[in-house]
């Protein structure tokens, strides 16, 4: 009876986000399910409905349907951040009361403290802050009288079969990444900017093609000692380029949020994301130079020909000033890219298409998760200021 029950609520969770993939019905009108639209597109307080705590009612007031929108869908990628840095956290971080869950992997530690002696200690903080990340939205959602996030039902990828991970259903991948590895040059050119149709070369030219793990799989991916190190490398860019799209994706989307409270919500969040992406940034370029024996992937030295120089040298970590809204202004030192709307470099479909062609979504046997994801980005990037 009682897997029953929860088997029912699972289908009930997956009937109600799935209703909301379908592109034939009014997308915003399913968005807010339950709630009917004002004028302006604003909440009324009076449409709040039994059930909803009587704060919501002045929380909601002002908040639109396009500020609701923003927030599911970086609910969505917050759970998703989780589900990626547990996996982390449980073979290489400290697993403890604030994080539980594995119980480390020294070989991958060790590889991992080559990065730096307190590798586990951030990742473990990492970790905790996406936690609280996606709790605070989904609070924040159900406040205003909004559906919080659930993707329960799509845990369906296997664990690492290596010793200290948990073997539970995952959200994400970890263990066949192709890692885009362009944010190395993007924030040190001088004259580039992704939203002007700008590309950049990759830091590791290997990790972009091809599919290489970031944890161990197994416990035979602790040895050799180069592979288990290429294995720890792989994570260090992997840090940053997961890092570097929240950094993009919070003041893009900051654009679209027409709720003072809910764009407070955003310049508060987004810039921990960045904290996040200029640590991972300075960890990376300690990257052990080596050849992975198992499968020939290169960590070259970016200090020396044919890389060296501004767009490569390990130690240039602050973002270089760059072209911004016009070549006519002067550079400036910016997250990059940060343009609003669909088709955006920055926002919610470029997060979502950015991460498939990373591999974290490898392995989900149920097609409708990424409809469901695409379905939610799409209602965010579409969102404008007083709608
Ligand atoms: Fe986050
Ligand atoms: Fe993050």
């Amino acid at each position: 009876m009682e897997h029953n029950a929860q088997q029912a609520q699972k289908e009930d969770i997956m009937a109600k986000n799935t209703q909301r993939s379908g592109y034939s019905t009014s997308r915003r009108s399913l968005l807010l399910k339950g709630l009917a639209v004002g004028g302006a597109g604003a909440l009324g307080a009076g449409l709040l409905t039994n059930g909803v705590p009587a704060f919501a009612k002045e929380r909601s007031a002002g908040v639109t349907q396009g500020d609701v929108a923003i927030l599911r869908f970086l609910a969505a990628i917050e759970i998703l951040e989780t589900d990626l840095w547990r996996q982390y956290n449980e073979l290489g971080g400290i697993p403890d009361s604030e994080v539980p869950g594995g119980t480390a992997s020294a070989p991958y530690v060790n590889a991992l403290q080559q990065l730096d002696g307190d590798m586990s200690q951030y990742i473990h903080d990492n970790t905790e802050d996406e936690i609280s990340h996606f709790t605070f939205i989904n609070a924040f959602l159900a406040s205003i009288g909004a559906d919080p996030v659930n993707l329960d039902h799509f845990r369906n990828i296997p664990s690492s079969k290596a010793t200290g991970a948990r073997q539970i259903g995952r959200l994400t991948n970890l263990m066949e990444l192709t890692v885009d590895t362009s944010w190395w040059t993007r924030y040190r050119s001088r004259n580039k900017n992704p939203d002007f149709g700008d590309t950049f070369a990759q830091a590791i030219p290997g990790l972009s093609k091809g599919r290489f793990p970031a944890i161990p799989r197994n416990d035979g991916d602790f040895a050799p000692a180069d592979h288990i190190q290429a294995i720890a490398n792989t994570a260090g860019f992997h840090f940053g380029f997961i890092e570097q799209g929240g950094s993009s994706l919070y003041p893009t989307l900051a654009q679209g949020v027409t709720n003072l409270e809910v764009l407070r919500v955003l310049l508060s969040i987004g810039p921990v994301e960045t904290a996040h992406f200029q640590t991972w940034h300075d960890k990376a370029g300690n990257a052990k130079i080596l050849t992975d024996p198992t499968n020939g992937l290169v960590f070259p030295d970016l200090n020396n020909p044919p890389f060296g120089g501004e767009d490569f040298q390990t130690n240039l970590i602050m973002p270089e000033p760059t072209i911004f809204l016009s070549r006519d202004l002067p550079a400036v030192s910016i997250i990059r890219p940060t343009r609003q709307g669909v088709g955006g470099t920055g926002g919610a479909v470029a997060t979502v298409k950015a991460w498939t062609a990373d591999g974290l979504f490898r392995g989900q046997p149920d097609q409708r998760f990424l409809a469901v994801l695409s379905e939610l980005a799409v209602q965010a990037d579409e969102a404008r200021r007083g709608f």
